[in-house]
């Protein structure tokens, strides 16, 4: 029998990769290994300072060390960072494991549901839209999609939400 995976999850990251790779690696040398990282609140930074810093890791000139997924898709850059990663070829059509913005990062965009080391994951991802669809935020539609999956047969293992 395959060993279940072993998973992270952390809250606001507010851009600062690499206080939380160092937290991670750490943590990873503890108790791990671990799989996957799973970021729920703001992914991105809140203060221009932190600016450089995320955008290494997204440029690669810093390497993220394990697969890292984010549903806060909100904060300085990301509006840059997402319609970048939205027009490029790899990420087009639907999809619901997330959309690939560097090596080892992806954005779960939206709402859905998908297999990750044999577990279902559901998300919602941003916050709720008041004025329409944007970076960051979810629509009734996404809700909707949501509702719909939820009746889909199988047990969701995991579904993240935020806030
Ligand atoms: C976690 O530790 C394993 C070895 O136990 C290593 O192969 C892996 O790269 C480490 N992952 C992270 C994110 O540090």
């Amino acid at each position: 029998m395959v060993s279940p995976p072993r998973l992270l999850l952390c809250g606001d990251v507010f851009g600062r990769l690499s206080q939380l790779f160092k937290r991670v690696s750490s943590v990873n040398k503890s108790a791990g290994p671990f799989d996957v990282l799973f970021c729920v609140g703001q992914f991105f930074p809140d203060s221009p300072d932190r600016l450089d810093e995320f955008m290494d890791y997204v440029e690669g000139r810093s390497q993220i060390p394990l697969p890292t997924y984010f549903i806060g898709d909100y904060g300085l850059g990301a509006a840059k960072v997402l319609s970048a990663a939205s027009r490029n070829h790899g990420n087009a059509g639907f999809k619901m494991d997330g959309l690939k913005i560097c090596e080892n990062l992806y954005w779960l965009k939206g709402s859905g549901k998908f297999k990750l080391h044999g577990l279902s994951v559901a998300y919602l991802s941003g916050r709720q839209s008041v004025e329409g669809p944007q970076f960051g935020t979810y629509s009734n539609d996404d809700v909707d999609a949501l509702r719909a999956l939820a009746e889909e047969p199988g047990v969701v293992d995991i579904l993240l939400t935020y806030p």
